[in-house]
Formats: C-alpha cells, structure tokens, sequence
C-alpha cells in the first residue's frame, strides 16, 4: 500500500474516532467498538501492518501519525467509560425514593371454618369428661352404615332419594355414610368393652334445603360398659348441653325412634337467641326450643351383631348435628351458607 493511501485510512479512522465513542451507550457496546480498533484484528492494527510498504521517507510520519490515533482511541475509551458510569449514577439517583414509611400490605389471616371450631368446643368438651376420639370412612359400607345397626331391609333411610351410592356397585354394597353411627360397629367389633369414644365427621344425604345440606356434620358418641344406664345418657347430655351452651341451658328429652336404639330420645335445648320469649323467632320457630342430637340406649341386636353379650354390657350413644349447633351458636338461618364459601359471611361469624 502506497504512503499515501495508508495516510488516507488513517485519516478517516481518526475522523470517526471521537463519534463512535459518543455513541456508546454501555460497556459492552464500549469494549466492543474498542476491539474494533485496537484488537488483534482491530483496523488500527491492520494499518500498522501496512507500514513497510510504504516508503522509507514517508515511513516514520505514518508511525507517528498511527500513534497519535492510538493515543486519542485511548482517551476517548476512558471519557466513555466516565460517561456510563456517571449516567448510570445518575439513574440510580433519580429514581423514585423507596419510602419505608409506608404501610405494610395487609394480608388476611385465614382461621378455622366456624362448623369446625364448633365441632373442636365439642370434641374438647368430651375428651375432658374422658373420651378418646376414634374415625371411620366417608366412604362406609352399606352393612356397618345400615345392616349391623339393625336397619330393617325396606328402611327408607336406605331408599335412593336418601343414599348416595357409589357407582359401578350394583348391589349397592359401597355408600356415602348417611351418619356417623358406624363407627360404633367399626369400634365395638375392634374394641372390647369398656368403649368409650366420640366419632366427628362428614356425612352425606340426599337433602338440600334451609335446614339440611346434601354434606354435613355429625359426632358420634359410644359408651358401652357395665351398668351403663338412661340416667348416664341423660346425665352425661345434660353436662354437655350447659358446658356447649351457658349453665342456665334448659334440656328436654322427647321419645323418638332410631333402629340402633331402645329407647331412643332427641334431646331438645332451650333456645339461645329469644329464650322462648319471642313467638316470631327465627331460630326455633316460636317453640322455645331446639334440637340439637338424637340419643338412646344400644339396641341388643346391635351389641349382639357385633359379638359383644347384651347381657352382661349396656350401652349409650348419641349422635350430636354440627351444623345445627353451629347454627344456633352463631344465629344463623340458612344452614347451606356454611358451604357457600362466602369469606364475607364467614368471617363474620
Ligand atoms: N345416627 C342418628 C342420625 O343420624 C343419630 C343417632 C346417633 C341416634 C346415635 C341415636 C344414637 O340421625
């Protein structure tokens, strides 16, 4: 390449010099322009090896004039670097202050469903008078939900319209327990006397109004031992009822009829929301009082359905509605609202 010719790449790389390092914007963009120019194959470098086709006279000028370029390559790198890093600073700087005086985020806590805070005030009121806690399926057996409890075979507890039955079982052998009373039998035909246990947990019937929802909850109760008589049931009950509902809780036990009791009674309590004052009130109708379980003494085809000899054992047992004592404890007039997951409503409670 002739003198002149490297004299005139020289030139132009020298023109561009300080534009291409104006426009910069950050470091990468820098070392890589950087490259470009002095790098192993950068084009500074490419027209120093040009130099000994020159000619000698005009040699030394060209090396000098290479280095000057050199020289302001190096300068203009530095002024970049001063630039971005000043930029970015003040980036930083104006940006929005972060305020630490805000409020924090508020953030709901959850907290127990209100059925099973009362299911806990009654499950605690048992175990203090000695009761263990025993569990059985939701998904029950038709003989230990209906057979072994003594349920006649036309029973219309059983009928479709009350029962789900689980699908692909045409002899209808699997079900959905419609209570919690065959955790009883699942108890006494695994436990020998002396039992003594409540049974919490989900039911399911075919029911679905202002008083009854198609799931609910129950919590069962079992004694069986020796001497075990009506005045224990009653006894015992009466305890529950002024401990779960206030000491001036008036009790009364009406006759009823359950297959797997003899005799059997539902227990009433006096009302909580009007006191039997209010001929208007919504919660038990005007009557003063509402139900709250079914009770009775073990029948002995069932303590004989499960092997244990009803002559020498007695047994009591009752079966306590969650829902409707919620209900009561809480006023509230539409059962199913419970399940409608309605935070508003349910964090009111
Ligand atoms: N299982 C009965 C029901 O669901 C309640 C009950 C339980 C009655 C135990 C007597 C004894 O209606």
């Amino acid at each position: 390449m002739s003198g002149p010719e490297l004299g005139r790449l020289i030139d132009e790389v020298d023109r561009t010099v300080d534009v291409q390092f104006a426009a910069v914007g950050d470091v990468d963009e820098l070392n890589r322009l950087y490259a470009s120019l002095l790098g192993r194959r950068g084009s500074l470098n490419a027209l120093m090896k040009q130099l000994p086709g020159a000619a000698p006279a005009e040699r030394k000028l060209l090396g000098q004039r290479l280095n000057a370029v050199k020289g302001r390559v190096e300068r203009a790198r530095e002024e970049a670097t001063a630039r971005i890093k000043r930029t970015a600073r003040e980036r930083e700087l104006s940006a929005p202050p972060l305020d630490i005086t805000l409020p924090g985020r508020w953030r709901a806590p959850g907290r127990p469903h209100p059925i099973m805070r009362t299911l806990d005030e009654i499950v605690d009121i048992f175990v203090g008078l000695g009761f263990d806690v025993a569990e059985g399926p939701q998904i029950e057996l038709a003989r230990y939900n209906f057979d072994l409890l003594g349920f006649p075979a036309d029973h219309p507890a059983m009928d479709m319209h009350d029962t789900f039955y689980i699908a692909g079982d045409p002899g209808q052998n699997v079900l959905l327990r419609t209570h919690t009373s065959p955790v009883q039998v699942r108890e006494m035909l695994s436990h020998p006397p002396p039992v003594m246990i409540v049974a919490p947990g989900v039911v399911y019937r075919r029911d679905d109004d202002a008083s009854h929802s198609p799931m609910f909850v129950q919590i069962e109760g079992l004694v069986v031992d020796r001497d075990v008589s009506l005045a224990d049931l009653k006894g015992l009950l009466e305890v529950y009822s002024r401990r779960m509902f206030g000491e001036d809780t008036k009790t009364r036990f009406r006759p009823s009829y359950f297959p797997f009791t003899e005799p059997s009674a539902e227990l009433d309590v006096s009302c909580l929301v009007c006191y039997g004052e209010n001929r208007a009130c919504p919660q038990c109708k005007g009557t003063g009082w509402l139900e709250v379980l079914g009770c009775g003494m073990v029948h002995p085809t069932v303590l004989r359905n499960v092997g244990i000899d009803p002559e020498v054992y007695t047994g009591l047992a009752f079966g306590i509605g969650v829902d409707r004592t919620a209900n009561m404890k809480f006023a509230v007039d539409d059962i199913r609202s419970f399940y409608e997951n309605d935070v508003r409503f349910l964090g009111s409670l």
